[in-house]
């Protein structure tokens, strides 16, 4: 491991708002000890708990704290080199209201109780074209966050890819379950609001437009629209969608390249 990477670990064993155990912890008797204790132990406080999933460098999840003093929020990510950026700034800028946790979202439950979250954001993730059980928006993963979400609880997505905002679209309406929000150019809606003097409507907070993660820079600077959808999720068994849907072709291009692409032109 590079002597970067090595330092950041390092430094993220000393800050106060990273949280990271070993797999014997969670297996061990009692669990992650903080499951179901985040309010009063990490926070000190019973504010509503957003998690920001694959937080990557957590932008998103500082940013949301920072204009929140009245919510508490979590990053995950399982890379912690890339968490560092985010827990630094947080302890820099000595927010209270933010935690960085580092493991598997597949293991959500471990580390939180039922009913202890409020929103997840998903931001920019894989759009994984051919594992639907891997998707963050797949089924199985809304399994999942039904666990610890409380039952008004919403799920944020926001992507580049027309792929994942089609499936989960899709996915939706497999499920008759009707999105909060959804819209596929969230800068161009921003800028028609603004032409004709209207609000957003609230179902798309200001930090949909005006907080951008690492990855969503990358993917406007190459000419790709930034697409939302906001959704609760009801009991009951979850179906996936039986359709097929155009991948993305722009995602193996090299990074510097510039190009709407056909499927996006026709997602607008
Ligand atoms: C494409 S990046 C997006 C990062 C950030 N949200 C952004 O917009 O800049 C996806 C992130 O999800 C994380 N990730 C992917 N699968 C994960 C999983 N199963 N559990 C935890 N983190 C995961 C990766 O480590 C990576 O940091």
């Amino acid at each position: 491991m590079g002597k970067n990477k090595l330092r950041k670990f390092a430094e993220m064993e000393q800050m106060q708002c990273v949280y990271q155990y070993p797999f014997a912890v969670l297996e061990s008797e009692g669990g992650c000890p903080m499951r179901g204790r985040w309010g009063a132990d990490c926070f000190g406080n019973d504010n509503p708990l957003t998690l920001e999933l694959g937080c990557g460098k957590g932008e998103y999840t500082v940013e949301l704290a920072r204009r929140n003093s009245g919510g508490n929020f979590i990053g995950i990510d399982i890379k912690g080199a890339r968490m560092w950026t985010g827990a630094r700034e947080a302890t820099t800028a000595r927010l209270d209201n933010v935690a960085f946790l580092r493991t598997s979202i597949e293991l959500l439950d471990r580390f939180f109780e039922p009913g202890e979250v409020s929103d997840i954001w998903i931001t920019f993730p894989d759009p994984q074209m051919k594992k639907a059980r891997k998707r963050l928006t797949g089924t199985k993963m809304l399994e999942t966050y039904r666990r610890v979400l409380r039952p008004d609880g919403v799920v944020h997505l926001k992507t580049d890819s027309p792929f994942l905002y089609r499936y989960t679209l899709e996915m939706l309406q497999a499920n008759d379950i009707q999105p909060l929000a959804a819209c596929n150019d969230i800068y161009a809606y921003a800028g028609l609001a603004r032409k004709y003097g209207q609000p957003m409507p609230a179902e798309f907070p200001p930090a949909l437009t005006e907080v951008r993660t690492y990855y969503e820079q990358q993917w406007l600077s190459r000419g790709m629209t930034i697409k939302y959808i906001a959704f609760r999720i009801p009991e009951g068994e979850l179906r996936e969608p039986d359709v097929e849907i155009e991948p993305d072709n722009y995602r193996a291009y090299p990074r510097h390249t510039v190009m709407p692409s056909d499927s996006d032109k026709k997602e607008n």
